[in-house]
């Protein structure tokens, strides 16, 4: 017969059992803080781009005075075809803080929302806080494609 002052199993095991849940939950709360600041600091693998010239877009996409993104690797670029029907292209990260940055059809130039930076059509940085100019890139129609590339310096 059992007394109430009996124990049915010894009280080690089960604070054994305690200790390893709790254990368990402060090292799964400790990676999820950093495993999200590991991945913030290290920075993705670029991707490769073969032979480093994307298709843009259609000539038949763009009206003048317009401008879109597109993906040049796994960054954005921006095309612009401009007034005049010229085509021009150049990376659309800010250089200030890394915002992508947009055509504004009303200043015919390149705009940052982020902190109200100007560049012009030619991506030199011409107000606000952008400290360099965005890299610009060669736009070459061939057939209905407008195709950018990365310039080469000589
Ligand atoms: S990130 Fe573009 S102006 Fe600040």
């Amino acid at each position: 017969m059992i007394s109430p002052g009996d124990r049915l199993s010894p009280p080690l095991p089960r604070r054994r059992f305690v200790e390893v849940l709790l254990g368990g939950g402060f090292l799964a709360t400790v990676v999820a803080f950093v495993y999200p600041v590991l991945q913030y600091l290290i920075p993705p693998k670029e991707a490769d781009l073969g032979s480093d010239s994307v298709v843009a877009g259609r000539t038949g996409e763009l009206k003048p005075n317009s401008g879109k993104i597109f993906r040049f690797g796994n960054r954005p670029g921006i095309l612009i075809r401009t007034s005049s029907g010229e085509y021009r292209a150049m990376s659309a990260i800010c250089t200030h803080l890394s915002c992508t940055v947009q055509y504004r059809d009303d200043m015919q130039h390149v705009w940052c929302a982020c902190h109200n930076g100007h560049y012009d059509l030619n991506g030199k940085n011409i107000a606000g806080p952008p400290p360099r100019p965005l890299e610009l890139f060669e736009a070459q129609v061939r057939g209905d494609e407008i195709f950018v590339r990365r310039r080469r310096e000589t």
